[in-house]
Parts: structure tokens; sequence; C-alpha cells
């Protein structure tokens, strides 16, 4: 998972800014290693490339001063080849006079590259971003340096799904190439471009080109050509005008992204609730819900999302006496991708849109004949246009790379749906927004006070019973993507089937409670805190409940469906206060990716 851009224009000038701008702005898919290349109009290649973010990086390299009429930015997300010079992208040919960069996962990478060293090509690297420019290089010489035919070949050797852009100095034109992997094309005026994702192009163009699957697209300064892989017939489309906003990504006064987000909970909660009270979209998603029967509902998602569909299912079921199975994208397609058919609907749950592990059980599901829903944040991703009717989170851009705001609103959706699937007044929802004010404003000093407890642990453990279950789960994954300590979440009841055994002497063990459930969570702490656990309750105010824990994380009073989304929140601001005393950049946590394109 990577993020690629490249832009060809009408003359010779300073590219490097922007080439930065639309490079941060693909950040999010990438940030083990950065490299950006230019052409000059008599073919002289300059390429910068370095390990690290793409601030730091083209602060040291000087990326600002790049001049050419063409370039190229890439970031990576490391899967071949560890993060270093040599495998930073853009790469070269042998000779040095092909450029290019790919984003998504060559899965014949490793045969591809010992067939190049065997036909003495020069391989620098491991990674599979190369063996693209080579792929091409190959075919190049063969078809007498005709590049649209060389990659039309090139295409036939590599497997897996990508997207890549590469150029050859003496050609004054830039190709890229769509296969699994996004990519869109800009058309500026004085000059064109494509990029892995539409929000890196609109600060330079709002008129795109969408590009599909098996197709190459052609870029000079006078204009964008489209031709199939297959035949290399012209392919005509129209260009679309793109009227959304332009998001910024800025701080607004907060000193991470995440934290801004987090306090943006209220006010987006507010605006989905807003959205889906008067969406057409909402009323065939709910005829497609009901259009199951009796058959269970999957909700399928990753991570965060699958969280949010664990709730889902919690909701489904208590308010609506529906029945839904949450699964995992991947474990979808190994669990029922045999059995479901066309009676069947899977409601697909992703902030991206582009996960593969999840658009890869889209298309199982679409393959059995069944319904497609998505839940999804970024408009215009592939879940958006793949799905049958789809219900967007209405979360703006989510920058920072641990999910918040977007848990937030998924876990909010499918309350509404559970709602409307039970005939209950959604009006009762109206005061989550306020809610989830009052909790922020409540719980942020409480979380920093528990914060200075736990910051010193590398191993703890967040309980839950019932629709708690996923927010423990959710709170674990947060605290242990942003803090590097290890967390588990975990059903209380569970707690005592095995993991009981590291609790020791102030052993941290966070208890999230929903109303109705705390005298059952009573007893789970006290397994723990006979054991000498330190017990931190997460839940609304309860006297016998906090006679019985160290540390209370006290979350506004409301009802058992609204709360689990309420203690959402100190949950977060844990996991973000840990990760700052510990010195880490909540926004950008090592070795991970905002959007995961690869299986
Ligand atoms: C965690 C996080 C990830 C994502 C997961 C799925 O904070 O963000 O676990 O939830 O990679 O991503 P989407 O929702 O884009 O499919």
């Amino acid at each position: 998972m990577c993020g690629i851009f490249g832009v060809i224009t009408d003359q010779e000038q300073i590219l490097g800014p922007m080439l930065i701008e639309s490079g941060k702005r693909l950040a999010y898919r990438g940030y083990d290693s950065v490299g950006c290349a230019t052409v000059a109009a008599n073919g002289e290649i300059d390429l910068r490339k370095g390990v690290g973010r793409i601030e730091d990086v083209s602060a040291e390299l000087d990326f600002p001063a790049m001049r050419g009429y063409r370039g190229i930015t890439q970031l990576r997300w490391a899967t071949f080849g560890a993060p270093s010079y040599e495998n930073a992208q853009p790469h070269l040919d042998s000779d040095g006079d092909l450029l290019g960069a790919h984003n998504g996962n060559v899965v014949n990478n490793v045969q591809m590259r010992a067939l190049f060293l065997s036909e003495g090509l020069t391989v620098r690297g491991t990674n599979d971003g190369e063996t693209c420019v080579h792929a091409v290089e190959r075919h190049f010489d063969r078809n007498g340096g005709q590049m649209l035919k060389a990659i039309r070949a090139a295409y036939q050797d590599l497997e897996g799904d990508y997207a890549f852009v590469i150029t050859h100095k003496d050609d004054h034109r830039l190709y890229a190439i769509k296969k699994g992997s996004g990519l869109v094309a800009g058309l500026g005026d004085g000059l064109n471009c494509v990029s892995s994702d539409l929000p890196s192009i609109l600060p330079l163009t709002r008129r795109i080109l969408r590009i599909h699957d098996g197709e190459i697209v052609v870029l000079s300064p006078e204009g964008v050509e489209l031709y199939s892989v297959h035949d290399g017939a012209r392919i005509e489309r129209e260009e679309e005008w793109y009227d959304g906003p332009i998001e910024v990504a800025e701080k607004g006064g907060y000193p991470h992204f995440m934290l801004k987000e987090i306090h943006e909970q209220p006010v987006v909660a507010g605006e989905l609730l807003h959205l889906l009270n008067s969406t057409p979209h909402l009323g065939h998603f709910l005829d497609a819900l009901e259009a199951t029967g009796d058959r269970p509902i999957y909700l399928v998602g990753c991570g965060t999302s699958y969280h949010a569909c664990l709730l889902g299912a919690y909701y489904f079921n208590q308010l609506a006496g529906v029945a839904a199975v949450p699964v995992l994208g991947p474990q979808f397609i190994e669990q029922y991708g045999e059995s479901v058919g066309p009676a069947d609907t899977a409601v697909f749950v992703s902030q991206s849109g582009e996960t593969k592990d999840v658009l890869n059980a889209v298309k199982v599901m679409r393959e059995r004949g069944g319904r497609v829903l998505g839940v999804l944040n970024v408009l215009g991703s592939t879940l958006m246009n793949t799905s049958d009717v789809y219900l967007p989170l209405a979360c703006g851009y989510e920058i920072s790379v641990p999910a918040t705001k977007t848990f937030v609103n998924q876990a909010v959706l499918f309350l509404y749906l559970a709602y409307r699937l039970a005939g209950r007044d959604t009006a009762e929802l109206d005061a989550l927004p306020e809610l989830l004010e009052l909790t922020t404003e409540a719980t942020d000093e409480q979380a920093q006070a528990v914060t200075d407890y736990v910051k010193d642990w590398d191993d703890l453990y967040y309980l839950g019973y019932g629709l708690t279950h996923p927010i423990a789960l959710e709170g674990a994954l947060k605290l242990k993507e942003i803090t590097y300590a290890h967390c588990e979440g975990i059903f209380s009841s569970e707690f005592k089937h095995g993991p009981l055994s590291a609790v020791h002497d102030g052993y941290p063990v966070l208890f999230i409670t929903a109303p109705g459930d705390e005298m059952m969570m009573i007893n789970h702490v006290n397994e723990v805190t006979v054991r000498g656990g330190r017990a931190i309750a997460v839940a609304a105010e309860h006297p016998e409940l906090r006679s019985n824990v160290h540390d209370y994380l006290v979350v506004p009073d409301s009802d058992r469906f609204l709360s689990p989304i309420l203690a959402t929140v100190p949950a977060q601001l844990v996991a973000y206060y840990m990760s700052v005393a510990r010195g880490i950049d909540p926004d950008f946590p090592r070795n991970l990716s905002k959007t995961l394109t690869v299986d």
C-alpha cells in the first residue's frame, strides 16, 4: 500500500512544491520512505529519495528546489523489501532512462526478479515497484522503444493488484496503468496529472478522468488519452467535474490530527444523523436489509471497522431482534464464501472504501449473487462504486492513521439502522452529539490521570461485557496501535478462562460497562482486584461499581445503547495521552498505513 503521483506540464519549471503538496496528501497511504523525481527538457532525470516522512526527507534532500516538466512522487508502505534507499521509489531501469513508481502488490515479485537477474538486468533492491519498471524495460527494448506496447506486455507478466506510473527520459509523456489499485487522472491548466487518489489532485484541478482496471492512461501537456491494456484500443471517456470540498489537512490549533478528530466527533455525529434523516439512500439500504428475511445479515470489516460491525451485531440483536454476523473481510471468504447466495445481504464497512481485504470479500459476494451494501467515508472509493447501495459516514477527511471519528460514526450508523429496523423513533438519538461533547469535556482530564498510571505498563487489558465488548476491542487496538504496548480486548467473562493468569500486583485492567451490566461486571472486577490487579472503570456513575475499582473514567448518564459510543471517547483519549507521553507521534505510528490496498 503506497501512494503515487505523476504530473506533466507544458514547460520546465520548479516542480518540487507541487510534488511535495500532493505527496503530503498521499502520506496517509504510507510513510516508510518517500521519493521525488523530475525530468528536465533535455531528458535529464533528478531522482531524490530516502527513508522517513516526507517533511524530513524533503528538508534533507531539498525537494522544493527540484526542476523539470515531468515529475513523479511516491510514498511507500513497505511490503516487498525493507524500508531502505534502494527500495524507496521511484526506481530507474538498468541504464537509467526509464523512471517509475508503483502502488500495490506484485505477487510474483520474487520470480520476476530472478528472471531479470538471469537476463542481466541491473536489479538494485527487492521492492516490487522496481519490478514494474524492469518488466516494462525488457519489453521496451524488444518493442523498439514503444512504451504502450511495452506496458501492455509487462501487464501479462505482472501478477497481483497494482497501479504504476512510468516515463522514459526521451518520450515526452507520462504513462500509468491501473490493475486493482486506485488511480485517477486530473486535467489542469497547462498540466495533467495522475494519482492514487482524488484528494491529492484537487489542489491542482477539479476536472477529473476516472480510470478503470485494465486501462493505460497516457498524459502529455496537451491532454490525457486512455487505452485498453488488452487490445491497445483507444477508449473514449468523458471527463467529470468534481465539485465536492477540497479539504485542507490542518490541525486547527490541536497538537495532533488525532486529538482534533476526537474533538470533531460530536459535530460529525450530528451531521451523520441529519444526513440519515434526509438521504434517499437510506430507504434502499433498509429495504435490502429487510429483504434478507430470517437469514442473518453479514457485517464485514477489518480492524476498527470490524469492531463497529461487532457493535452493529449487538445493536441489531438487542434492539431489533435481527441476527447479524460480524466477520472480518478474509474470514467472510473462508467461512461463508461457499454458502452465501442471492438471498443474502452483507454490509461492507470501510473508512477508506479501499481496504483490499474488504474488497476481496465484496467480489466473492458479487460472484455468489448476494446483495452488497456499503458503509464508507471516502466518497468515490471503490467500495462506493461497487455497492448496490451505500451510506456515507460523513466524517470529512480523517488524516490521523488511528481511526477515531469514523468509528464513532460507524457505531452511530449501526445504532440508527437498528432503531429503524426495530421501528423505534430515531429522534431519541438526537441527544447523542451533545452527550459526546459532554463526554469529551468530562473525561479529558480523567484520561490524563489514568494515563499517568498506565503509561509505564507494556501490557494491559480492556474488558467489556456485551455491548461494550466491541469498545474493549477498539480501546485495546487504539492503545497498541499508537503506544506500542501490548493490550488485549476481551469479553469480560472470558478473562477467567485463561488471561487472568497475567494479573499480578498493580496490573492494570480497564472495565468498560454499559448501564444495566454493572452488577455482572463487579464480579469480573473482583476476580482481578483480589489478585492484586488495578481495576479502572469506564462507565456512567454507579456507586457499587465505584466502590469496587481503583480509578473511574466517568461517562455521562445515558441509555445502555448510547453508552458504548460515549465510552469510546475516554478509551481514545487514554491511548492518545499514553502515546504522547511515550514520545510517539499518534498520527503516524510506525509500520502502519491509513489505507491498506494489499492482501
Ligand atoms: C485502526 C485502523 C485500522 C482500520 C483498518 C480498516 O485505527 O484505522 O484498523 O480500521 O485498516 O480500514 P478501513 O476502515 O479503511 O477499511
